[in-house]
């Protein structure tokens, strides 16, 4: 096994003209924008970069302009020794970068990208600014990298359908693969936000799967009233003395509109808040189930 140790960069200039000498070379170069605390649902995408490009490139930054106020910037998880060391044993990572957030904003810096469309519904609604911010990072992330393929999870489903959007509406030239989602023993999807679960929330987060399999299940014996399989989770979940629904959504694959009957695929979405802990999972229901 060839161990490569990733070079870690906090200017994105510098980033930019490295990769743009390998891309000169023939380089397909492969990027993974991620906000850090890694675990395995990120380092999925780490190797899908590396089994479909010569050079991956891992971005590590808590973006501020994706949190609205009140939100949870001050707290989220900064680990990037921890970081680099689980990168380095997964090996095959070229590049981190690990700007500062005035390498990324520096002063004098006014700039907006709004995506239109599947941002209004579902987390646009409980956070307004949130896709604005992840589309100026992802777009400025995109530019200065040059890549050719970016890897994002289906975890955050309608995150990866923003970027996507963004990428046709903008004529980027960029490949988007969307990865599965990679959960825990017991079914939580991983996030960086389960490291916030107190030992009893984290025994009821898995209640978001249960869910979703419910749901599954109903449509697979034939149940096709979205709002009756809507009821049917919601008091699942409200078994979870500490759960709060924000949302739970049965929608087009595509245009993430809401769906009153399950016909020709669906994806069901929720964020239900823990205590105080706010998770998201999601599910992909074929047409065919
Ligand atoms: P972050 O939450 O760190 O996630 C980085 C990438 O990892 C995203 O594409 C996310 O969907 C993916 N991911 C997270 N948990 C996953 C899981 N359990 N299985 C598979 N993939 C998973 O999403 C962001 O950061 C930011 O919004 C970002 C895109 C980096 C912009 O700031």
């Amino acid at each position: 096994m060839t161990v490569t140790i990733p070079e870690v960069i906090s200017e994105p200039r510098i980033l930019s003209e490295r990769l743009a000498a390998l891309r000169r070379q023939g380089k397909k170069v492969g990027l993974v924008p991620t906000m850090g605390a890694l675990h395995d649902g990120h380092l999925s995408l780490v190797r899908q970069s590396k089994e479909l490009c010569d050079v991956t490139v891992v971005s590590i930054f808590v973006n501020p302009t994706q949190f609205a106020p009140g939100e949870d910037y001050e707290k989220y998880p900064r680990v990037l020794d921890a970081d680099l060391a689980r990168l380095e044993s997964v090996g095959g990572v070229d590049f981190v970068l690990a700007p500062k957030p005035a390498d990324i904003y520096p002063e004098g810096f006014d700039a907006h990208v709004h995506i239109g469309g599947v941002t209004r519904r579902l987390e646009g609604e409980f956070r307004p600014t949130h896709f604005d911010g992840v589309a100026l990072v992802v777009l400025k992330l995109f530019n200065m990298s040059g890549a050719d393929l970016a890897f994002f999870g289906q975890k955050d489903y309608q995150q990866a359908a923003v970027i996507q959007k963004m990428v046709r509406d903008l004529n980027l030239q960029i490949g988007i693969r969307v990865c599965p989602i990679v959960r825990e023993a017991d079914g939580l999807a991983m996030s960086s936000r389960n490291k916030y679960l107190s030992p009893s929330e984290r025994a009821e987060a898995p209640v978001l799967k249960r869910a979703l399999d419910l749901a599954r299940r109903m449509i697979a014996e034939g149940e096709s009233d979205t709002g009756r399989i809507k009821e049917k989770m919601r008091e699942l979940i409200g078994s979870a003395p500490s759960s709060a629904i924000d949302y739970i959504s049965i929608a087009d694959p595509e245009t993430l509109d809401e769906l009153e009957r399950v016909g020709g695929g669906a994806v069901i979405l929720l964020a239900v808040k823990i205590g105080s802990t706010r998770l998201i999972d999601n599910t992909l229901v074929p047409s065919d189930i």
